[in-house]
Order: structure tokens, then C-alpha cells, then sequence
């Protein structure tokens, strides 16, 4: 499929309008702009003085949203580039303080529908699995040359993968046969690893781990919340969208050190181990597709939603 056909339903799109209330002035930040879904209904809110930065650290889907977003041309700004970095860019533009964020995490429908963009297990691409070409890491590199210590760490913790030692050792026994090139390749090879009827779910499995260890996800998640946190103005809001257990984990215990912070004062600290709450939820403290949703976007199964507001 080419990716102009390509369609990605905005997930929770009603509760992400409704508790980002965008205002005309706000400077909203979207760290992951993907085909411009969420975009489009949030930038109705921003006036002649408000801003809209979006971020996507894939070109492909920048570009497809750039053209998709064409009347609201001279609102937005573009940047193609990880969401963690706007440290920088909050310096570049000149953003005094950010308003409302929004970081709707992981994958888009291109990245699956699209089969070079190889990320799917069921359709012929490259294994490759990078958002952004600029980074080394891709899927082959690890599947064709990490050691086993590394893939069974890879697919267990990223993963959580059942077996990661057996289906580490399957990757190096059929690597040392041939190197693995394409996506639905490797998963026929590998195969064997797992029971027939458990075999989609964990490939899906083997896949995210990859993703995530190509991408350094993780990180950049952990990086990217106490960046944004601190650049929000009081008022302020952030939504984060996190779709595995491993993204939400994170999302989840940095609120809660925002709700109950270590009080940083000495003296007070001899009265109290915590100090005044910095942040509270905005709407239920997650927030998950209804049944309507899932009976139109199968993809808002896994999806949880947590926003904040800054005090
Ligand atoms: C779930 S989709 C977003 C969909 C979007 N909200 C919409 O309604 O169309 C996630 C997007 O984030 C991008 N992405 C993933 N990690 C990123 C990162 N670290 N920095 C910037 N963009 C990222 C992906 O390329 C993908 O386009």
C-alpha cells in the first residue's frame, strides 16, 4: 500500500480534545504527528496567536502529514526529528513555555500497512525498523550481529517475550545458515520458536522488542517527560497515549512522583518526606477506548491515556 492511501484513526480522539482544551493562544506541542489525525481537530482551538509544533522523527509520515494538513499552512511547524529533543528546539523557535503536549507513542498505520517501511511481520520489507535513517541500529543489525546475551536481554525486557533464550538461539542457528534480510523471512525462520496458535502474538512480540531497541523508546520516553514537564507552564497540560505495558509503566511512575514529589527543602524535609503535590490528573487517571471505539479502530485496544496538569 502506498502511504497517501494509507489511513490512521486518531485514538481517543473525543477525550484528547476535550482535556487538552486547546486554547487560542496556547502553544501545543504534538511529539508524534504521525498522519495529523489528533492534529487536525486540536488546531481548530489555536488562533492567529497560538502555535502548533509537531514533531516526527519519520520523514514519510511528516511528509504525508504536511500535505494532509495543507489549510492550516502557516499555523504549524514542522520538525523532523525525536520529540526528546525539544530542549533544543524549545531554544531554536523561542517557545517560552509549552501550553498543552501531546505524545501519542509507537506506531502509525503506515508503519504496518506500508510493507518498506518494515515493521510488519506478515508483509515483505527491509528489516529495518528505524523511524529515522540517521541512526545506525536497524533490525538486521541486530538480528544479524548481536550476541545471544544481547538478543535474549532484548526480547525479554523489551519484548517480554516467553523463551527469549530458546527464540535467541533459534536467531543465531539460522543466521549462521544465512542473514536474515527481509521481515516476513526472518518470522518464517523463527517460527519454530513458538506453539502455532501463539505464534502471531509473539512475533508481534519479537518485533516490538526490536522496535523498541532500535529506537531506543524507552529512553527517549523517560528523557522526553521531564523535558516537557518542566518546560509546561503552570495550567498546563500533557497527554500521553502509551499502547504496552512497558511504555505505560513509565508514564504511569512519573506522574506518580509528580503527584507525591520528595520534598527538596531540608528543614521541611525533617517534617515531612514529601512536599507539595506538582501535578494532578486532568479527567479518569487513565482512560481507555470505549467499545464503540474498538469496534471502529481495533488498533485502540491497547491504548491508555493519562494527562496532567501542571500546579
Ligand atoms: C501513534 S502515531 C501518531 C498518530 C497521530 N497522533 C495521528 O493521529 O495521526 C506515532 C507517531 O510517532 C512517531 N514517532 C515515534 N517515536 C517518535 C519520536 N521519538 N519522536 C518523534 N516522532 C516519533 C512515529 O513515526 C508515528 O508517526
Amino acid at each position: 500500500m502506498d502511504i497517501s492511501r494509507s489511513q490512521h484513526i486518531p485514538v481517543l480522539l473525543e477525550e484528547i480534545v476535550k482535556f487538552l482544551d486547546v486554547a487560542p493562544n496556547d502553544i501545543v506541542v504534538d511529539g508524534t504527528l504521525g498522519l495529523g489525525g489528533h492534529a487536525r481537530e486540536l488546531l481548530r482551538g489555536i488562533g492567529d496567536d497560538g502555535r502548533y509544533v509537531a514533531f516526527d522523527w519519520d520523514q514519510r509520515n511528516l511528509h504525508e502529514a504536511r500535505r494532509r494538513l495543507k489549510k492550516f499552512e502557516g499555523k504549524i511547524q514542522f520538525i523532523n526529528d525525536s520529540f526528546d529533543r525539544i530542549d533544543h528546539y524549545s531554544k531554536v523557535l523561542r517557545l517560552p513555555h509549552v501550553s498543552k503536549v501531546l505524545l501519542d507513542l509507537g506506531l502509525s498505520s503506515p508503519h504496518l500497512d506500508v510493507a518498506e517501511f518494515g515493521f510488519s511481520y506478515n508483509k515483505r520489507g527491509p528489516l529495518d525498523m528505524r523511524f529515522s535513517k540517521d541512526k545506525k541500529l536497524s533490525a538486521s543489525l541486530i538480528v544479524n550481529k548481536a550476541s545471544f546475551e544481547k538478543l535474549r536481554e532484548i526480547l525479554s525486557r523489551l519484548g517480554e517475550v516467553p523463551s527469549s533464550s530458546k527464540v535467541a538461539k533459534i536467531i543465531i542457528e539460522e543466521r549462521d545458515k544465512a542473514p536474515f534480510t527481509y521481515t516476513d523471512e526472518f518470522a518464517e525462520r523463527i517460527a519454530r520458536a513458538f506453539a502455532p496458535d501463539k505464534r502471531n502474538k509473539h512475533m508481534a512480540q519479537v518485533f516490538q522488542a526490536l522496535r523498541i531497541a532500535v529506537n531506543d523508546e524507552l529512553n527517549v520516553l523517560h528523557n522526553a517527560l521531564h523535558n516537557y514537564f518542566d518546560l509546561l507552564e503552570k495550567g498546563g497540560r500533557m497527554a500521553v497515549i502509551s499502547y504496552h505495558s512497558l511504555e505505560d509503566r513509565i508514564v504511569k511512575n512519573f506522574f506518580k512522583d509528580l503527584f507525591r514529589p520528595l520534598e527538596t527543602d531540608p528543614e521541611r524535609a525533617l517534617y515531612s518526606v514529601h512536599g507539595e503535590p506538582l501535578a494532578e490528573f486532568v479527567g479518569k487517571s487513565v482512560m481507555e477506548a470505549s467499545d464503540e471505539e474498538l469496534d471502529i479502530n481495533p488498533r485502540s485496544r491497547s491504548a491508555k491515556l493519562r494527562i496532567i496538569q501542571k500546579l
